[in-house]
């Protein structure tokens, strides 16, 4: 059989070349070629079979069909669970919890079906120590060692699993490409060949990536756009809390996040994340205040906290984790102008609690509320939370789902909360809580600092 011809794709422009070049000679971009086998490869050709156009109307499908890994956390990141037929990437830093999930997750579908978890990072011994410390025991779990593809594919074919794991792409290879395993062309050429056996043969391929520094996936990103749905695992490794979240989903939203703790017996799924997020709340202090997030479809109370302290340099430190810093630095100008605080010679800090991230303008006041509180050394009232996106002119904007946000805060004894007028007005009342409507950001903080 003729060897395949491999060639070198500018992906950017399309530009092709028999050698790998620094810069594209086309489009003019650097480090963009990359190594790409022509001719499809064996057993790769597609049985080219004519579809005949169908009216929606007439197309069978249901939900029925999604299988359940029995994490509830999981599932619902998913949509409902796992679609047969999809590739599912997992994405996140190493050592943050990607096998431990998986094996996990696995454990529970095969529990009546065969599942097969090719590790291409650890010996079946390794991953069978760990299996016992979390209490993966399912003799239905098939595990394999192998980082070659072609394979890998065989033994699909001979064992013709229900699920199927990678872990990780980066060390799968395919000796059609001359490149090392975890190259871009690699990457990217294994993942094609999944992707597209999962489409023939309906089975669901689970692919673990690890993240590169810069926060991509290997491969610059180029698995996102070839799979169905790409997950990040996240957290950090201080803390134990470990945050699943959909960044794309051809099957379901990509609002929701699943909640885990990482213990000795393997992560937990933590079903209340507000309680766990406050659990460790000074009262009385300054600077910290609690704010509510909708991660998808849930609610989560998570608290803010921070920290003014006058600078010791010409120009003062702006540092926030957790929240995005231009957000911060426009809602201190806003402070700065709209409440006359003189935050220019300090140094102001923030933190969302737990390591977990928020992008979502309803934790505006929150910041303010938390910046205000530091600044002028008063506590905020611990039963008290606040809510609300903050406007340059100093205006409180409306946010939505305001009911769910006060209901949980109600859940969890809170007494008392703050949220934008227009949100006030039509919000019928919630039991044992008293809610306040504000306009501006000057009558929030005559509110919490009178
Ligand atoms: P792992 O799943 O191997 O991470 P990844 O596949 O993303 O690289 O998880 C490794 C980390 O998790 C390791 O630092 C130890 C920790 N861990 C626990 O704390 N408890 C456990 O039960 C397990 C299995 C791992
Ligand atoms: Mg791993």
């Amino acid at each position: 059989m003729p060897k395949d011809k491999i060639i070198f794709a500018c992906q950017v422009c399309g530009h092709q070349a028999p050698k790998w070049l620094g810069k594209c000679p086309d489009c003019g971009g650097w480090n963009t070629l990359v190594e790409e086998v022509l001719s499809p490869a064996r057993g790769r050709v597609p049985d080219l079979k004519k579809d005949k156009p169908h009216s929606i109307h007439e197309i069978e499908s249901s939900d029925d069909d999604r299988i359940l890994t029995g994490i509830e956390e999981l599932d619902r990141v998913l949509g409902g669970g796992i679609v047969p037929g999809s590739v599912i990437l997992v994405g996140g830093d190493p050592g943050i919890g990607k096998s431990t999930l998986l094996l996990q997750a696995i454990d529970g579908i095969s529990r009546n079906r065969k599942v097969l978890y090719v590790s291409g990072e650890e010996s079946p011994k390794q991953i069978k120590l760990r299996g016992m410390r979390i209490g993966v025991t399912s003799k239905d779990l098939i595990i394999l060692s192998e980082t070659s593809l072609d394979l890998i594919l065989q033994s699909i074919d001979e064992i013709k699993p229900k699920v199927l794991v990678i872990d990780s792409i980066q060390t799968v290879f395919t000796s059609d490409l001359p490149s090392a395993p975890g190259s871009i062309g690699q990457v990217r050429e294994s993942s094609g060949r999944l992707m597209f056996y999962a489409k023939r043969t309906g089975i669901p391929i689970f692919i673990i990536g690890h993240v590169t520094k810069d926060g991509s996936i290997a491969g610059p990103r180029v698995l996102e756009h070839i799979v169905d749905t790409v997950l990040y695992f996240e957290g950090d490794t201080g803390h134990t809390f470990r945050i699943l979240r959909a960044v794309k989903n051809r099957f379901g939203s990509t609002n929701e996040i699943g909640v885990f703790e990482m213990k000795d017996s393997g992560l937990t799924e933590v079903k209340n994340p507000s309680e766990i997020f406050l659990a460790e709340r000074p009262h009385n202090v300054t600077g910290s205040v609690v704010v509510s997030s909708m991660e998808g479809t849930r609610p989560i109370l998570i608290e803010l906290q921070a920290l003014v302290s006058p600078t010791n340099f010409g120009v003062p430190r702006r540092t926030s984790i957790g929240v995005d810093y231009n957000r911060v630095s426009l809602l201190l100008a806003v402070l700065e102008k709209r409440a006359g605080l003189h935050l220019m010679g300090q140094d102001v800090f923030l933190n969302v609690v737990g390591g977990i991230r928020i992008d979502e303008p309803a934790i505006d006041l929150g910041i303010l509320a938390a910046v205000t509180s530091s600044f002028k050394e008063i506590p905020i009232d611990p039963r008290t939370f606040v809510i609300g996106e903050v406007g340059l002119a100093g205006e409180i904007r409306a946010i939505s789902q305001i009911e769910a946000r006060i209901k949980e805060g109600a859940k969890l004894g809170f007494k008392r909360v703050i949220i934008p007028i227009n949100n006030a007005k039509k919000t019928s009342k919630v039991k044992d809580i008293e809610v306040i409507g504000v306009a501006s950001v000057d009558e929030t903080l005559e509110i919490l600092f009178r």
